[in-house]
């Protein structure tokens, strides 16, 4: 089980395959804000403000620094091994086949769940786009939430989902154009809110700072699940094989993209703070209520859902309370149209993870059957959308974004401590790109992620190893026997790459 697929290996199959080179600093750029910018910032501020109040911009640049470290690690690598599979590609290079296979299996939680996220996200933009038209449609409220706000089920997380799916089984990418076009928006959309709110900031909202201090329904504790904001920048370490100068493009990217992300997030959460406020709503006894329980539901009810942290459509509400409704009409559209490519890259991360585990006969050989027209891998596909569609159906989008939390930080981790041992046992080898400064910030991601894993709530963090155990179950009852390293198939088979 410490088996490792050498890197040889690796490189063999991906230059059979190897892309053309056509990706410069700019478009690597709009890629990664492409991926990044979505749920978080758009719903998860309310959350944030439920635990650390004004202190949240603290969180966002904490989670912003962690990001940070680790992409450096993560562009290392992917610039040695610019392959699918991303972080499971580089640990089974590095670390051996049982760590790549819980990477691999925590990559799960990344992506599906990360997918289930968004899709929770977007409902609550959806819904209230809806609500707002000239003829309103009202989505009854048992059909727009789960049983933790007091409803069945989230209908319109669950056709986002299925519909996503299907677009990504009759062959959908997003395309360089569409995603640049997409950024524009968002961008722009964030933009109007920061104009509308940035000058009627008032200073006494950011008092008290940091209401709830700095542990787990605190700052930190913000920091780790608004890290959900920053996931996805992985996106332009894993198009390393496209891009041209990989060694000087890949790091100005990553760090542009997330300094910029950065940048943006501070601006919006200040707009949204100073503007409106960002209290955090207590319990009839002065409690502190987690973000996604029926008591806080109860509490904002009580309110009459007059505070941030009670609005599954932060943004948009704010503009709404300071008398701009039809710019957070405009907001709730752009999130409505926006988030689904974020859903999109996700569930397409996923199957691809899949697909190459698959590949190295860690899963069995028929999820990776691609479909005879369209050339995708349907099943693995739709095995991967229903799921997130039955995760968004009941749970609420902060605990679906805070066990995605879990499986990223675990991955980025292991990452950062693939960098260094390679840097150890494998010192002469090329690398396209080498982070600055490896003895420092590599360390500094693993304690990063550490910490921050750390300060979860206790439902991510409980959930994480009963995952980790299922997963070793999995492993040792069927790909611990089958993996083709292991039967010393070293040579993987070209199965049919999907398109
Ligand atoms: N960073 C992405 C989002 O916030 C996953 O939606």
């Amino acid at each position: 089980m410490w088996r490792v697929k050498s890197l040889d290996a690796i490189l063999a199959t991906a230059q059979k395959k190897s892309l053309h080179r056509s990706l410069g600093p700019i478009q690597l750029t709009l890629l990664g804000i492409g991926g990044v910018i979505g749920t978080g910032i758009f719903v998860l501020t309310a959350e944030a403000a439920q635990k650390a109040g004004p202190g949240m911009m603290l969180s966002f640049i904490i989670a912003g620094a962690v990001s940070a470290v680790a992409a450096l690690c993560y562009a290392e690598l992917a610039s040695m091994v610019p392959v699918s599979g991303s972080a499971y590609t580089y640990s089974y290079a590095v670390l051996g086949e049982l760590v790549a296979w819980l990477v691999g299996w925590a990559l799960i939680l990344e992506y599906a769940v990360a997918a289930s996220a968004v899709s929770v996200g977007w409902s609550g933009y959806a819904v209230g786009a809806l609500a707002n038209l000239p003829h309103p449609i009202i989505i009854p409220p048992e059909l727009a939430v789960g049983p933790y706000a007091g409803g069945l089920f989230n209908l319109p997380a669950v056709l986002v989902a299925l519909a996503v799916t299907g677009l990504l089984v009759i062959g959908t990418r997003e395309s360089a154009t569409a995603n640049a076009v997409l950024v524009a928006i968002k961008l722009a959309a964030l933009a109007a809110f920061m104009w509308l709110t940035l000058p009627v900031l008032r200073m006494e909202n950011f008092h008290p700072f940091l209401p709830n201090g700095w542990g787990t329904m605190g700052v930190i504790g913000a920091a780790s699940s608004i890290f959900f904001a920053y996931v996805g920048f992985d996106a332009v370490s894993t198009a390393a094989e496209e891009t041209k100068k990989p060694q000087r493009n890949l790091p100005i990217a990553l760090i542009a993209s997330l300094a910029i992300c950065t940048i943006i997030y501070l601006l919006v959460a200040a707009g949204a703070i100073g503007a409106y406020g960002a209290q955090p709503v207590y319990g009839p006894q002065g409690q502190v209520l987690s973000p996604g329980s029926r008591e806080l539901a109860d509490a904002c009810t009580a309110l009459a859902g007059q505070a941030l942290a009670c609005s599954r459509e932060g943004l948009a509400h704010v503009l709404q309370s300071i008398n701009h409704p039809l710019v957070g009409n405009v907001l709730r559209w752009v999130a409505g149209i926006a988030l689904p490519t974020v859903i999109l890259m996700m569930i397409f991360g996923q199957t691809r993870i899949f697909f190459v585990m698959s590949r190295d006969g860690l899963l069995p050989e028929a999820l990776s059957r691609v479909h005879p027209r369209f050339r995708t891998p349907h099943v693995v596909t739709w095995i991967t959308g229903v799921a997130v569609a039955i995760a968004a159906a009941f749970l609420p989008v902060g605990q679906l974004a805070d066990i995605s939390n879990s499986g990223t930080l675990f991955a980025f981790a292991v990452v950062s401590l693939a960098v260094l041992v390679l840097r150890r046992t494998q010192p002469d080898r090329a690398r396209p790109f080498r982070t600055p400064l490896i003895w420092l910030f590599a360390p500094l991601s693993v304690m990063g992620c550490v910490i921050l894993f750390f300060f979860l709530p206790w439902q991510a963090k409980l959930l994480f190893p009963i995952w980790t155990a299922i997963g070793l179950v999995f492993y040792f009852s069927y790909g611990y026997r089958h993996s083709h390293v292991g039967r010393g198939k070293t040579e993987v088979p070209e199965l049919d790459a999907p398109s």
